[in-house]
């Protein structure tokens, strides 16, 4: 399982990747105008942060086939490193997609609410697809189950395209995606921390410190 975050936020992703086995980063739009800034200096500095060996995904903001291969070779050439620009599923996507194949840029098939939407895109040569988990599960659908049928589906035609699934609200969405066999996740910095917590942990490490402490004392091993 590969875990990514889904911000811009530079400050999380300064944490996260100190913290967490952080994959990468995913952006899209609405992340990007969050933060208000100029985006080529808000895009280099993840890149900065997180190397090039970690994952960067930034979406095109294009519509066109020819246009969006444009800014994808743009942004590839400025982020470097291990990139993926993402891409919404569409006719122009599609197109966007066999063209980046040939150039060997990696795409990132978003905005995938069936697993109809992701085979198509793995067959035109995206790297992942990027299924929202919690907008089906907003709308009565079953987010994790659509992520499960992805998954046999793409296993089931021998495709090296990976599921890389995205909008999470909370963790048991995230576990049930590992339960599926989902390749990778992108998360909010909140939703790492409450996959690591428990409070049962919480006492655990609790007992533990007054246990030593009853006859150590402040002095760690460090210290012994
Ligand atoms: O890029 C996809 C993902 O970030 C969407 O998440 O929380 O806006 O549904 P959300």
């Amino acid at each position: 399982m590969l875990y990514i975050l889904d911000t811009a936020d530079l400050e999380a992703i300064k944490h996260c990747n100190e913290f967490y086995p952080l994959a990468g980063v995913t952006t899209n739009p609405s992340i990007i105008a969050k933060e208000k800034t100029d985006f080529w200096k808000l895009v280099k500095e993840i890149r900065s942060i997180i190397g090039e060996e970690k994952m960067l995904h930034v979406q095109t903001t294009q519509k066109k086939a020819e246009r969006i291969v444009e800014e994808a070779k743009l942004l590839k050439e400025a982020l470097k490193g291990d990139f993926y620009v993402k891409i919404p599923i569409g006719e122009e996507g599609l197109k966007a997609t066999m063209e980046l194949k040939k150039l060997g840029i990696g795409v990132t098939m978003t905005a995938i609410f069936t697993p109809a939407q992701a085979l198509i895109a793995a067959m035109a040569g995206a790297s992942f697809v990027a299924p929202y988990v919690n907008r089906l599960d907003n709308i009565l659908g079953d987010g994790t189950e659509v992520v499960a049928e992805i998954v046999n589906q793409l296993e089931l035609y021998g495709s090296d395209c990976k599921v890389l699934a995205a909008s999470f609200k909370n963790a048991e969405q995230v576990h049930k995606c590992a339960s599926a066999g989902c390749h990778s996740v992108t998360v909010a910095a909140d939703i790492l921390k409450t996959v690591i917590s428990h409070p049962m942990t919480d006492a655990a490490v609790a007992g533990f410190d007054k246990d030593w402490m009853s006859v150590y004392g402040e002095k760690t091993i460090l210290d012994l």
